[in-house]
């Protein structure tokens, strides 16, 4: 086979997509024939390697269910989710454009979930003592294109526990441990208590895990909690805020961290009255606005 024509091979491949295709796939899928061609060329990929990365993706689907997505963790890992996540929100610049006027998105994630039910503002997103943890008052405004407060806005939060666990991780908590979702008042304005987070290790005791190993990597996230703001007539904003005292912000395992999404933790005003049964736990307060963009 000294004499296996590579370019040809990958020709041929890409001229065997139907006529019936959509435009979509007309214009991908040759973009990915080329790529993945010549990646295995260039790796000079044997049968061997190739078959462990299938059983490696095929024994990741098998311990993935609604609750656990081992294949996004994977392509998290390499840094898959945060580079569409920056090309959906430079596209419409790219584009011709003009630059979003939205604040700075991030990555989903695995652990969002839908249809949590609403709370109103000033309550907590904490459903169990958490003994000496940081209690923190997190509120803000959400404002809209033209930079108005944007009422009856929902905002879902999300972060972890002090064990580092989120909520689905652990089904003897109380459900919606360190979660909840708020709707905006007449002002735009969202207010809860959370906790202040700690940093995490992304789920690695399965394939995500093998690979980052494999690699000479750790599992760590810096401190973070995560946003989904939706409004009707705005683009939906998915994004996070890191502590700026955290570790791991500049070797975030899935490559999320952007600098207008650090944040400081401020120190609990006096004057500041809780929900009831805080009293007394409350020690940070993080004021943090977010803006969305018309669709
Ligand atoms: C990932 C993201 C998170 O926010 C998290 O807590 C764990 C994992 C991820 O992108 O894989
Ligand atoms: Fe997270």
């Amino acid at each position: 086979m000294s004499n296996f024509d590579f370019s040809d091979f990958t020709k041929t491949s890409i001229d065997s997509i139907g006529a019936k295709a959509s435009p979509r796939v007309k214009e991908v899928m040759p973009i990915l024939l080329r790529k993945l061609h010549e990646f295995l060329v260039e790796a000079d990929v044997t049968h061997e390697e190739m078959m462990a990365a299938f059983d490696l993706l095929v024994k990741a689907g098998q311990v993935s269910d609604d609750k656990r997505n081992e294949i996004l963790l994977i392509f998290d890992i390499l840094g898959v989710e945060s580079l569409v996540d920056a090309l959906d929100q430079t596209r419409p610049a790219r584009k011709g454009g003009k630059t979003t006027e939205a604040s700075p998105s991030a990555i989903l994630g695995p652990f969002y979930r839908y249809g949590v039910p609403e709370q109103p503002n000033g309550t907590t997103i904490i459903r169990q003592d958490e003994p000496d943890a940081p209690y923190t008052h997190l509120y803000g405004t959400i404002y809209d294109g033209d930079g108005k407060p944007l009422p009856n806005a929902v905002v879902d939060i999300w972060h972890d526990a002090p064990d580092g666990l989120y909520d689905a991780q652990t089904p003897e908590k109380p459900e919606y441990h360190c979660r909840g979702r708020f709707r905006t008042d007449e002002n735009g304005r969202y207010d809860t208590v959370c906790l202040r987070p700690t940093p995490y290790p992304i789920p690695y005791d399965h394939q995500a895990g093998q690979l980052l190993t494999m690699m000479d990597r750790h599992p760590y996230r810096p401190a973070h909690i995560h946003y989904w703001i939706e409004a009707d007539g705005h683009r939906t904003l998915v994004s996070q805020i890191f502590d700026r005292e955290s570790d791991y912000l500049t070797d975030d395992a899935v490559f999320a961290v952007k600098d207008k999404l650090i944040v400081d933790f401020k120190p609990i005003p006096k004057d500041y009255v809780p929900p009831k049964g805080l009293e007394g736990k409350m020690k940070y307060e993080l004021e943090q606005d977010f803006r969305l963009e018309r669709v």
